[in-house]
C-alpha cells in the first residue's frame, strides 16, 4: 500500500475504485459531517460575493457534491474538474437527477490540479476538496489554483483534519484504523482500500502541513483575508481566502518604504498589507 498517496496514478485508481456508491458511503463513514463541511465552504464563498453571475471552478469535484451545493445556494455556474473518470461518471448521474443542473450550470471536465487548462485570472472563485494529500507539492498546486482566479476572487477548500484533543484524537484513531477499513470491506474492495489508506495518510499530511503552514502557504500564494474553521471537534478543516487585488511586489514594497521614509502618504493596494 502506498500510504503517501502522491504516486502518479494512485489517486485515479483509488477513486475510480470507490466511485460506486461514493456519496452514501462518505456520508455514513463521516457520520453525516461531510455535508456540514461542504455547507461551511459554500457559505464562505457566498459571503465572499459568489452569486448568480459568478463562474466557479471546483477542482477535485469528485461526484460534484460541492458543485451542486454551490449552484443550489448561490445560483452560480460551475466547471467541475477531476482526474478520475469513475468519479466524473458518478457526478454525471448525480447531475441528471439533480435540480442543481437546471440550465446546465454544472459542466464537468477531466483534468489534473497543478496543470489546469484554464487561463490566468479567468474565474471568479476556485473551490477544492481533499486534494492536497494526493499531490506531490501542495504549494505548487495551490499556486496553479490561485493563478486562474481573478484578483479579488475567492479560493477555499475542505480537508480532513486530526482532532487536537486527546480524547477525540483517540476516538478518531479508532474510527480511522478500525471502523473505516471494516465498514469499507463490507461495501467493496475499492472502499476497503480507501478505508485502510485514509487514517495514516491524513496523519502523515498534517505531520508536514499544519494549519499554520497551510495558512502561510495561502499568503505566499497571493491570498489575503485568510481564515479557517476546524469543524466537528477538529475532524474537518475549511480554509479560505481572497486573491489580492494587486500582487505586492518587492519593488512596490521598496517604493512604499522609500515614500514612508520621506514622510509622504502611502496608498496601499487593496488587500496589500503594510
Ligand atoms: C474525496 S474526493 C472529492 C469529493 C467531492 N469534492 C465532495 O466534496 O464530495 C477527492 C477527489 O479528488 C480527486 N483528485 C485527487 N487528486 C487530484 C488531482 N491532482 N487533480 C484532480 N483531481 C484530483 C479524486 O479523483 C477525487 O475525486
Amino acid at each position: 500500500m502506498d500510504a503517501d498517496g502522491t504516486r502518479p496514478g494512485f489517486a485515479v485508481r483509488l477513486f475510480d475504485g470507490a466511485s460506486d456508491g461514493y456519496d452514501r458511503q462518505a456520508a455514513i463513514l463521516s457520520y453525516g459531517q461531510y455535508g456540514r463541511w461542504r455547507k461551511r465552504l459554500v457559505e464562505a464563498a457566498r459571503e465572499a460575493g459568489v452569486d448568480a453571475d459568478s463562474q466557479v471552478l471546483d477542482v477535485a469535484t469528485g461526484t460534484a457534491g460541492i458543485a451542486r451545493a454551490l449552484v443550489a445556494k448561490t445560483g452560480c455556474s460551475v466547471v467541475g474538474v477531476d482526474q478520475s473518470p469513475g468519479m466524473l461518471g458518478t457526478a454525471r448521474k448525480n447531475l441528471e437527477r439533480s435540480p442543481a443542473d437546471a440550465g446546465g450550470r454544472v459542466v464537468l471536465t477531466l483534468g489534473t490540479a497543478g496543470r489546469l487548462p484554464f487561463a490566468d485570472d479567468s474565474v471568479d472563485a476556485v473551490t477544492f476538496s481533499y486534494l492536497f494529500r494526493y499531490v506531490q507539492d501542495p504549494a505548487a498546486t495551490l499556486a496553479d489554483l490561485v493563478r486562474v482566479v481573478k484578483p479579488g476572487g475567492f479560493v477555499g477548500f475542505i480537508e480532513f483534519h486530526v482532532p487536537p484533543g486527546p480524547l477525540w484524537k483517540a476516538l478518531w484513531k479508532a474510527h480511522t484504523r478500525v471502523v473505516l477499513p471494516t465498514a469499507g470491506r463490507l461495501h467493496s474492495r475499492g472502499w476497503h482500500e480507501v478505508g485502510r489508506f485514509l487514517g495514516p495518510n491524513i496523519e502523515r499530511f498534517y505531520s508536514e502541513w499544519s494549519v499554520e503552514r497551510l495558512t502561510e502557504a495561502f499568503g505566499s500564494a497571493g491570498l489575503v483575508d485568510v481564515d479557517h474553521r476546524l469543524m466537528s471537534l477538529g475532524g474537518g478543516l475549511v480554509m479560505w481566502g481572497r486573491k489580492a487585488e494587486e500582487a505586492v511586489s518587492v519593488e512596490s514594497t521598496a517604493r512604499a518604504e522609500a515614500r514612508q521614509a520621506e514622510d509622504k502618504p502611502v496608498v496601499l493596494a487593496r488587500g496589500a498589507s503594510a
